[in-house]
């Protein structure tokens, strides 16, 4: 598993009690002592500097903070630090491969010319990846069954369609059209 930077020099500035979290972040296994009302979103991009997670609503419209938790896609805006204890968290970092590869997932957004000023697009991702590797989910590649997938993530500049066919490209190179 590819290792990441993590930033080790972030000052907790909270005057709360802080408690320990024991989380595996794109596979690395990290103990921190956070404050019980830091938000998972800004936990990974303030105090580990993954700042692939981006925040846009900051109350769970908007789906840009989207990273996946135990295999399920969740908001990192509106989940805490503590609440991942125990805990495996993907963000859009963990996507790339060793070599410098993309993820199909990131392959077919860039074939398909499905972003834009890209805000949106690590929520996006995130969200569909965690969606086509649930082998145990009936996927629904008509255009109203990806934009169903689609339905958590906001995107105010592509106008969706080049999302919806890089859904669908993305599921055929993960043969989960089948
Ligand atoms: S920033 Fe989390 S849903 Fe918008
Ligand atoms: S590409 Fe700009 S918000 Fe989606």
């Amino acid at each position: 598993m590819k290792q990441y930077k993590i930033r080790s020099d972030y000052p907790e500035r909270s005057d709360d009690p802080l408690h320990s979290v024991n989380v595996t972040v794109n596979g690395q296994k990290i103990t921190r002592k956070v404050s019980p009302r830091r938000l998972l979103a800004d936990f990974l991009r303030h105090e580990l500097g993954l700042t692939g997670t981006h925040v846009g609503c900051e109350h769970g419209v908007c789906g840009c903070c989207t990273v996946i938790i135990d295999g399920s896609a969740a908001r990192s805006c509106l989940t805490f630090a503590v609440q991942v204890d125990g805990a495996e968290v993907r963000t859009v970092e963990s996507l790339q491969n060793e070599d410098g590869t993309l993820h199909p997932v990131q392959e077919a957004f860039k074939d398909c010319h499905a972003l834009q000023c890209g805000f949106c697009t690590p929520g996006f991702l995130m969200s569909i990846v965690s969606q086509l590797e649930d082998s145990d989910s009936e996927l629904d590649l008509s255009d109203d069954g990806i934009r169903i997938m689609l339905s958590g993530n906001l995107c105010r500049c592509t106008g969706y369609q080049n999302i919806v066919t890089a859904v669908r490209q993305a599921a055929e190179r993960l043969n989960r059209d089948q």
